[in-house]
Formats: C-alpha cells, structure tokens, sequence
C-alpha cells in the first residue's frame, strides 16, 4: 500500500506534465475543471504528434522502409491499448472517428441479430452516444427497444434491468461510468447476471470510466467496449474493442476492396497516423505513473502491470479529492445547492470525481458565466449528452464539475470560494 502522502505529492509535480493546466491557448490565467468534457493533452502527447509528422509514410505496407515502419506503428499502438484495457489481442482494436461514430458502426454492423422478434437494452444512465446508435439500428431492423430506468436517487436500477433481459435479449448497452454524475457501475457482477439469463453480447461505454480507473475486458466480460482517446489526455479518436469471439456475429460497412478480417473490416479509408501517435504519447505517459509505483521486479513492469498500475494510484489519488470535495460540500451547510448521484463520503469508490450540481432559483447556463466572469474557473453546463438523466431529474440543465488526477485541493478549494461568493449574491 503506497503512502497517500506520496501519492499526493506525486501528482504535485505531474502537474507540469500538462501545458494547459494553468493557462489557456491565450496565455491567460485560468482553472480547468471541465475534464469531464475533454482531458487536457499531455506534453508526451503533443511531442508524439510532432514526431510523428517527420516520420511516417501516409501508407503501411511491407516494402519501402517507411511503409514498414508505418505498418509496425499501426500494430504497435494496437497493441498498447490492448495492454491498456487487458484485451486478449491488438486485432480487436480498431480506430475510429470518435466513440460516437465506434458505436454507430458497431450497432450498424449487429444489424443483422437486432431483428424483429429480438430485443436491446438501453439505459438510463447512458450518454446518447451508447442509446441513438441501438435505437436506430434496431428500430429500422424491426428489434424492440428496452429502456432500463432510473432509481428516484438517480441510480440505475438494476432490478428492471435484470428484469428486461430474456432470452431475446442480443444486446445490451451500458455505461461503465456516467459521464454526468460521475456513478461507476459493477460491471463484472452485472455482465455475469445479464449473461446468466440470456446469449446477449454487452457493449460497455467506458469513455468516462477510461481516465479514473482500471478497464479490465477479461474481467468485465463484456463483448465490446469503446473509448475516446480525448479523455484520456490524448487526442480526438474513438476506439472499440470487438472480442475475437463476436466477430463472427458482426457484418461492418466496409468497401468491398477492404480487408474482411478484424481489425481492418471495422476501419474505413486510411488510418490517422498523427492521431494515433498522440494515442500512444498518452497511454506511454500513463505507463510511466505504472511504473514510478510498480515494483522493480522481473515481470512486474510489464506494459499491462504497469497500466494496472497508473490507474489505481489515479483512482487513489482522486477518490481522496473525491472525499475533500464531499466534505466542503457538507461543510456549506447551505440548503442552495443540490448535488445530484453518489454523494455519501462512504461511497466515494463507487464514483469519479466527476461532481453535477444544480443551485436553486439560478440557471445554470447562468452560473457556468459566473464562474468564469469571477474566477476563471471553467465548469460545464447543459445536458453533457445524458439527457435522459436531466429529464429523469426534470431539468433543464446541470452544472458539473469535473476533475481529473492533474487537479488538487487548491483546485478544489478555489471552485468553492466561487461558489460561496455566487451563492451569498444569489
Ligand atoms: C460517457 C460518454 N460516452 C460517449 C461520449 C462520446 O464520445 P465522443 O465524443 O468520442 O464521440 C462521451 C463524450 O463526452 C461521454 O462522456
């Protein structure tokens, strides 16, 4: 067991690690907590993309050394995220525009089992990107849609989930963490139920979980899983994971001339090869945290291990602002404000430091401005693309605060400061 102290300091001096931290693009003063949107890149990130720009060939292939090199890039990074999220094999990695359009192509090419008679689960809880592309499919494809409801307290509630899974069920769509309320799911207990009482494969939306936690795909036992390379301090770009044993299930757009065996049938036209070399320049930053806390024992610095290992102390490291910010709240006292999802310090395992809040009588397009105005401090406003939980909620919008493992307590303290201020003159 690391020393918090250790860790906390650690994550000090990581801090430079992020260009973007403190200031914006203009060179201003200002306080990012809107990671829950969109990571800041990481500086091995932005050195990766430049490199890259002098370096590969816009083709792989197995001829001209920058063609070679270009190929043996392309698998590398595969292979790196496979190792992120404990992936059998970098064949069931493929690229993707963004998680979005990983999802639409993957509910596009299940088009065939989401027939009539059969039936899909979506949730509640889920941001739109992991519900439209099921409820598209399957109601074109004449398969019934499922929606799986939320608990008063914003929950999921498992219950009805496990109550609509029958032996028609072929999918199940679910969140691993949502990306409003910062809720993470137990997916491995859940997965095993859902699978218990049905053939359904899952397809797990992890781009909220991705930054905050470790992603096990063995596991978990899902079938799929997509995440953004732009939460996890890196770039814009989706990524799937397609279990090897479901690619006999799954029929991608493909142009006829294109490669029919994983990962090339999922990907369409050329890959980005800047892109994925900012993909790698922040999945090596993480597997430099793995390794400053692994042991330095044969064996234990594998690129897994050391992956496992980033993600644990981040997960450490931020359920504890997870805790300090709990425990401000709590210390307000002040019957203003309204923090939505888990919000009993005794729980805080159980979420990211992902924190939505409504204040009473004050709009929250309208608080987002003063936060800014007064402070600089960036927060996020609207329905973050999970509506149905501001619907749930009767709302028009949420403010959420968002950290990420590159934020401290002086983060956290200024963000309070504000909000004092804002609710004295509200
Ligand atoms: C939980 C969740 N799922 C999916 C998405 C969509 O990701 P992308 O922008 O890569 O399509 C987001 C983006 O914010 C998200 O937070």
């Amino acid at each position: 067991m690391t020393d918090p102290d250790i860790i906390y300091n650690f994550f000090q001096k990581i801090r430079t690690r992020f260009p973007y931290l403190e200031k914006d693009s203009t060179g201003e003063k200002r306080i990012y907590l809107n990671s829950g949107a969109g990571s800041l890149m990481v500086d091995s990130c932005y050195r990766a993309i430049e490199s890259a720009g002098f370096s590969l060939n816009p083709m792989p292939g197995s001829v001209a050394p920058g063609e070679i090199l270009t190929a043996e890039f392309h698998h590398q990074v595969r292979q790196l995220v496979a190792e992120f999220i404990g992936a059998a094999a970098p064949e069931e990695i493929s690229f993707h525009l963004s998680t979005t359009n990983a999802l639409f192509n993957l509910a596009f090419s299940l088009r065939k089992i989401l027939q009539k008679g059969k039936n899909c689960l979506v949730t509640d809880l889920d941001h739109f990107a992991n519900i439209t592309p099921w409820e598209t499919v399957a109601t074109e494809q004449g398969a019934e849609i499922r929606r799986v409801k939320l608990n008063d307290d914003c929950s999921l509630n498992i219950a009805d989930l496990l109550d609509k899974v029958d032996k028609n069920t072929v999918l199940v769509a679910i969140t691993a963490a949502s990306n409003a309320l910062g809720t993470i799911l137990p997916l491995r207990e859940l997965i095993q139920q859902i699978k218990q009482k049905s053939s359904a494969l899952v397809a797990v939306d992890a781009v909220h979980l991705a930054p905050h936690g470790i992603i096990d795909v063995q596991d978990m036992g899902c079938d799929f899983l997509s995440f953004s390379g732009y939460k996890v301090f890196g770039p814009m770009l989706g990524i799937l994971f397609s279990r090897k044993e479901a690619q006999s299930l799954v029929t991608p757009y493909r142009v006829e001339t294109n490669k029919v065996v994983a990962p090339f049938c999922w990907e369409q036209g050329m890959l980005p090869n800047i892109t994925l070399a900012g993909l790698k320049g922040a999945l090596e930053y993480l597997l430099e945290i793995g390794r400053e806390f692994s042991e330095k024992k044969a064996g234990w610095q594998s690129n897994r291990n050391c992956f496992r290992k980033a993600m644990e102390i981040i997960k450490i490291y931020e359920e504890n602002l997870s805790l300090y910010f709990l425990e401000k709240l709590n210390q307000l006292k002040s019957d203003k404000i309204r923090l939505f999802g888990i919000t009993e310090t005794a729980r805080v395992n159980s979420r990211v430091p992902t924190f939505a809040f409504e204040i009473k009588g004050v709009r929250a397009s309208d608080i987002k401005k003063l936060f800014w105005k007064n402070t600089r401090i960036l927060i996020a406003d609207g329905n973050h693309y999970s509506a149905v939980i501001v619907r749930h909620l009767k709302k028009e919008a949420l403010n959420r605060v968002s950290f990420a493992h590159y934020d401290n307590r002086e983060a956290i303290d200024c963000f309070f400061q504000t909000l004092e201020n804002i609710l004295h003159k509200t």
